[in-house]
Parts: C-alpha cells; structure tokens; sequence
C-alpha cells in the first residue's frame, strides 16, 4: 500500500480498507468507481494475496474498476454469469441525511446503479467533506444523455429549472464520453427539495439514459474523518 501524507487521501484509504474489511469470502462483490473504492480494490487484492480472503468474485462498474481488478488480482466476473450479488461497496460525491447520493463524478452513474441497486447490501465509502444537508449543496446531478438526443435533452432539463453543462475531457479535447460511448450533462438545480421525485423525472426524458440520483438504496454509510491528526472511520 502506498503512503500517503494528504489528509484527505488518507481519509479515501482508511474508509475505502475499512470497507474492503466487510467482505467475507465466497462474496460476489460490486466493485465502484472512484478514487476511495480504488482504495477498496486494492485492499481486497492484498486480502486475497494473503489467504485472509477467498474465493470472491467482482462484478466491476467501469471500466475503470475493470482495470483495477486485473491489476491487484481480484478476479471478475459479468452480470449474465451470476444471479445475485452479496456487496457493492461505492463512493458518492454527496450524501443527506436520508442516505440518499449524487454520484457520476467519474461519471459511471449508469452502471454503478445497476451493479448498486442488485446488491443485498450497498455500502457507501467517502469522506467527510461529501456530507450534505440537501442534495445539490455542492455538486450538480450528472445526466449521461445519447448523444444523438443532447441538444433537446438539455432544453427539457432547463424547462424544468435545471442549469445544464456538457462535462468537458481532461487532457482530451471536447466532451467526455462515458464507457458506453454517450455524453454527460452536468445540472445545477437551486433546490432538490424532492429527490426521488427528481430521479424519475430526469429519467423520463427522451434520450436520458440514466442520472446520478441514487435514493433508497444505501444499506450503511462509512465516513472517513480526521481527528487529532488522525484518520477514523464512522459510519453514519
Ligand atoms: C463515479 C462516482 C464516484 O463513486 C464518486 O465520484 C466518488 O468518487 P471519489 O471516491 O473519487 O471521491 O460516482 O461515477
């Protein structure tokens, strides 16, 4: 395991290994996205190499998680080979007080939902800094939209007083593609005084594919906090 001396890091590492500590062996495990489940994935190698853990199982949500897997030898299976799936450990970029999220930062919110919500336990791994009171306090709702639909998606999504902004590449000119090769549109809302009711609303419209809206789905939330120059782990 890497060291690392940035606070925040080190909250993302105890949170994401805390979470890597509930799985049992013989799990299918669904494997999120982000920089604190990279965490996770690697922790579960380690358990693996060391014979605490075995016989698990991933079911990635990304390309991403995909490619950590292979890295630190968790070994991967797909949806269509398993039909159920014990544990999906994933970040979010906010959650209320109800447990409810915005995810999509890394912008996998399409598949993250499917691995998430067939899990018989969702355990939802952050940092301190992500807790809100109100979704939408700091983060705006990613809608991945086909790319084909995106100009009258975001006019919809404006008449329903939503600020939306196609997400742009780093290091890559123009717009970010997710892993099923459509677009991300991230909204700002004034107020999400009804989450659930938002969730299907964005849903519903032509050429949406999913949004970033996760509500009635967390099973246990472990906070990542420092105290006296230390990292602890809650759960809220
Ligand atoms: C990716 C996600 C991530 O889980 C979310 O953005 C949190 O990421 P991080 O752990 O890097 O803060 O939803 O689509």
């Amino acid at each position: 395991m890497t060291a690392t001396a940035d606070p925040v890091q080190l909250m993302k590492q105890e949170v994401g290994k805390a979470a890597a500590n509930l799985v049992k062996s013989g799990s299918i495990v669904g494997l999120g996205t982000g920089s604190t489940t990279a965490f996770t994935i690697q922790f579960l190698g380690d358990r693996l190499k060391s014979g605490e853990l075995t016989d698990i199982v991933g079911i990635p949500t990304s390309f991403q998680s995909e490619v950590l897997a292979k890295q630190y030898g968790v070994p991967l299976t797909t949806l269509d080979a398993i039909d159920h799936i014990d544990i999906a450990i994933d970040g979010a970029d906010e959650v209320d007080p109800n447990k409810n999220l915005i995810k999509g930062g890394g912008a996998a919110h399409t598949r993250e939902k499917v691995v998430d919500y067939l899990a018989n336990q969702f355990i939802v791994v952050v940092d301190s800094g992500k807790l809100v009171k109100r979704l939408g306090e700091t983060f705006a709702v990613p809608v991945e939209i086909i790319p084909m639909a995106i100009t009258p998606a975001m006019q919809a999504i404006t008449k329903l007083g939503g600020k939306p902004e196609i997400r742009m590449g780093v290091k890559k000119a123009g717009p970010v593609i997710t892993d099923q090769g459509n677009m991300v549109v991230d909204v700002r809302f004034d107020n999400i005084s009804d989450p659930e009711n938002l969730e299907k609303t964005l849903n519903n419209i032509p050429g949406v594919l999913e949004n970033g809206i996760f509500v009635n789905c967390v099973d246990k939330v472990l906070i990542g906090e420092v105290k006296d120059h230390k990292p602890v782990v809650r759960e809220m």
